[in-house]
């Protein structure tokens, strides 16, 4: 029995020789790939809503909503500042490195959309990549709306290098705001052949309905997830395991090696 898909290109992809949502010989040439905290799990870095999840120390409403920060704006400014810090003793892992690999082998469209606010991914190499979620090493001024690279803390009030307010806060979307980019989401969406979900509990909107959207636009989808998420049973084939097992052993399959 030959593969499930193949690329219409000169490279034959071989994915899904198993997989319960094999359609024939589908060509598959654009990609979505959604990640969450999971995949950088094994870099140290805490999920969300696991025991010891990073909201585990403060209610996700003390330190994650626009009216958090306007009631206790130095709580804020020092939970993201210890982030921003944490990022300096972590490092890619297997499953970072092995989407950079994919992005730069893969002669279709992909765009990765991380809701991470690490940057483990670029770090990894990865160039074809969005940051719906906002970025830790970015400072938006809440007096111009200008956003720039920012590594340093936040906690002191430091003055916007563009309009000198010192009004700058971390460049995360906070519940009630919306995401960024979600007009370059939607189309990649409409696009996909081939949507992925990477080690998020699909408890968060809109990221966590981006697989009805890709599937009802013809995508067929796919999860890696260490346990089963909220949202796997929308998806095609669940594999449950650790991102750095899964996705290396997933990217092999798509590039054929
Ligand atoms: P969650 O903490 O909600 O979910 C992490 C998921 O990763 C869970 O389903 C775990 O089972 C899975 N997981 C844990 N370790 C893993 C591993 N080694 N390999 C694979 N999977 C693993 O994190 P997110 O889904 O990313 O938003 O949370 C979504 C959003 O909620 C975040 O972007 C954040 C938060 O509010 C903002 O900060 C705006």
């Amino acid at each position: 029995m030959g593969p499930a898909w193949s690329f219409s290109g000169e490279r034959a992809m071989a994915i899904g020789t198993a997989l319960p949502y094999r359609r024939g010989m589908t060509a598959i040439r654009n990609i979505v790939i959604l990640t969450g905290a999971g995949i950088s799990a094994e870099s140290g870095l805490a999920t969300f809503r696991g025991p010891d999840g990073l909201w585990e120390g403060h209610r996700v409403e003390d330190v994650c909503t626009p009216q958090a920060l306007r009631r206790d704006r130095a709580l804020v400014q020092c939970f993201y500042d210890q982030r921003r810090a944490a990022l300096n003793t972590v490092v890619p892992n297997a499953a970072h490195r092995a989407l950079a690999r994919l992005d730069r082998e893969w002669p279709g469209d992909l765009l990765i959309v991380t809701q991470n606010v690490d940057d483990l991914h670029e770090r990894a190499g990865a160039t074809r990549l969005l940051h719906m979620h906002g970025e830790l090493n970015s400072a938006l001024c809440e007096g111009c709306g200008g956003r720039m690279r920012w590594t340093g803390s936040l906690g002191d009030s430091p003055s916007c290098p563009a309009c000198q307010a010192p009004r700058l806060r971390p460049d995360i979307v906070f519940f009630g705001e919306v995401p960024y980019a979600m007009e370059r989401i939607e189309a990649a969406l409409a696009r996909a052949d081939l949507f992925v979900s990477i080690g998020t509990s699909g408890a968060v909107y809109p990221a966590a309905g981006f697989v009805q959207v890709a599937h009802h636009n013809g995508a067929a989808t796919l999860e890696l997830n260490l346990d089963r998420s909220d949202g796997s049973g929308m998806f095609d084939e669940s594999r449950l395991g650790p991102a750095s097992v899964l996705v290396p052993r997933w990217v092999d399959e798509v590039l054929g090696s």
